[in-house]
């Protein structure tokens, strides 16, 4: 294997788990971002980001004098003095005005990194980028010796790293068959099958993803919601429809609908992008559409459990939320379906109390700002009317649910991820009701 040197702009948990695996594999790696004090952090070998082995992997590369972390991109490009053989860009790409995917951080970027990239060397647009972005970005560079290759990530928050290291397919493209396979040949010692394409189909490859799997989990969800309204059990269903090896059993845990950093802005400019080709997506639209109602779908569910009545009034009802994130394992709240379902009974006039394991009370996201954090789960119960499990983080069938329905006001459970073995929640004195189990909101 060929060791090169590396640079790689950006170190979000994309960028840093890019750079940490790409050392641990043997390379060179430099990493560049623009807040100083986060440098001088990684520097020490300090991550801020809750990510599994992320660490210890950055721990490692620094201690074998494999990676290293500057300040700014211009010295990443300039910290050898041949420079980098690959350079990845992994800035954020934010949802921008009409959900289109704001370029303006790459573009700046690639402004201050033009004219010092070394002759021969590749840019690779790992940030999730719209179709046609390798183009404009082999524009913006307007350098002949500069190929520009597309190699979309598939990592998930909370295991990037084993994704990055056990990684299901690697796909690149670009206009050069030669740079594609010197980035290719980067990840050669992980032996996954790798897909040599185009720019436009690489870049297309991972918005095409992130929506299938959101249209997977809208349309478990509405499963679910026939399920109750059916009376079958939807843990039933899915298993049984998931031993089809074209189904596959992952991805089809019904939820408070799907969010993230990832699919709500993915689906959204995967709408843009079809718009801007005069094709009108409808099925992606009906997956959005799906996940919105969802959420209020949640709020009715405990409006019925609190109230005993379809539109009984949730003014001044203390409910209790479990777990805040997007999703267990991680501590973001990036358009958290938790937030989202607490924004929703907050507006119907509920006093909320929430508990995550991830996050401490003194969390100063603005959107907690309407519900009292505390540290404790059995605080959060004491005198609620409900408890509503929101993020599903494992800890919370270990709970002493005995305990919480003797402090909670009444003991009934509102389980938006089936986390819950409903036998223990009953035997503790909970009335338990999860989705598509045959109680319909
Ligand atoms: C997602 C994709 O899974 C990754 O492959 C992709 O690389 C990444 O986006 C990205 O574009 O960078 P991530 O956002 O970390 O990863 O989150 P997921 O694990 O996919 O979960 C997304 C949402 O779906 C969460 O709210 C989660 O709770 C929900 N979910 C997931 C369910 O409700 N049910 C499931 O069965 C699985």
């Amino acid at each position: 294997m060929f060791v090169r040197r590396i640079a790689v702009v950006g170190t979000g948990y994309v960028g840093l788990t890019t750079g940490a695996c790409l050392a641990s594999l043997g390379h060179d790696v430099v990493c560049a971002d623009v807040d100083a004090a986060k440098v001088d952090r990684l520097r020490r070998g300090e991550i801020d980001i809750l990510e599994p082995g992320l660490a210890e992997l950055v721990a490692e590369g620094i201690a074998a004098g494999r990676l290293s972390f500057v300040l700014g991109a211009s010295a990443a490009v300039r910290h050898t003095e041949q420079g980098p053989e690959v350079v990845f860009l992994c800035v954020p790409t934010p949802m921008g005005v009409g959900g289109v995917a704001d370029l303006s951080i790459v573009e700046s970027v690639l402004e201050e990194v033009r004219t010092a990239l070394p002759a021969g060397c590749v840019v690779v647009n790992k940030s999730t980028v719209p179709v046609g972005t390798a183009e404009r970005t082999s524009e913006l560079l307007d350098r002949a010796d500069v190929a520009v290759v597309s190699n979309p990530e598939f990592l998930r928050e909370g295991s990037a790293v084993s994704d990055f290291l056990n990684p299901d397919r690697i796909v690149v493209g670009g206009s050069s068959q030669d740079a594609a396979e010197r980035v290719a040949a980067l990840y050669s010692r992980l032996g996954a099958p790798t897909v040599l394409t185009d720019a436009p189909s690489a870049e297309l490859v991972k918005y095409a993803a992130n929506c299938f799997l959101a249209m997977k989990l809208s349309y478990v969800n509405a499963v679910a919601e026939l399920c109750d309204r059916l009376g079958a059990n939807i843990t039933d269903v899915t298993e049984g429809m998931g031993y089809d090896k074209r189904i596959g059993q992952a991805f089809l845990q019904p939820g408070p609908g799907w969010g993230g950093s990832c699919l709500p802005k993915d689906t959204s400019a995967m709408l843009q992008l079809a718009d801007a080709a005069d094709f009108e997506f409808r099925l992606i639209r009906a997956t959005i559409d799906t996940n919105t109602r969802q959420r209020q779908r949640m709020v009715e569910k405990v409006r019925l459990a609190v109230t005993g009545r379809r539109g009984g009034s949730l003014s001044r009802k203390r409910i209790a939320l479990f777990g805040l994130t997007f999703k267990a394992g991680t501590d973001d709240l990036r358009d958290s379906p938790a937030l989202a379902v607490a924004a929703l009974l907050r507006q119907a006039g509920a006093e909320l109390v929430g508990y995550d394991p991830a996050l401490r009370p003194d969390n100063p996201h603005r959107d907690l700002a309407a519900i009292t954090l505390v540290d404790d789960p059995y605080v959060a119960a004491k005198d609620a009317e409900a408890v509503v499990i929101l993020t599903e983080w494992p800890e919370f069938r270990s709970l002493d649910w005995a305990h919480l329905a003797e402090v909670a006001a009444r003991p009934t459970v509102i389980d938006t991820r089936n986390l819950l073995d409903p036998a223990v929640a009953r035997r503790g004195g909970f009335e338990w009701i999860g989705l598509g189990k045959n109680q319909p909101a």
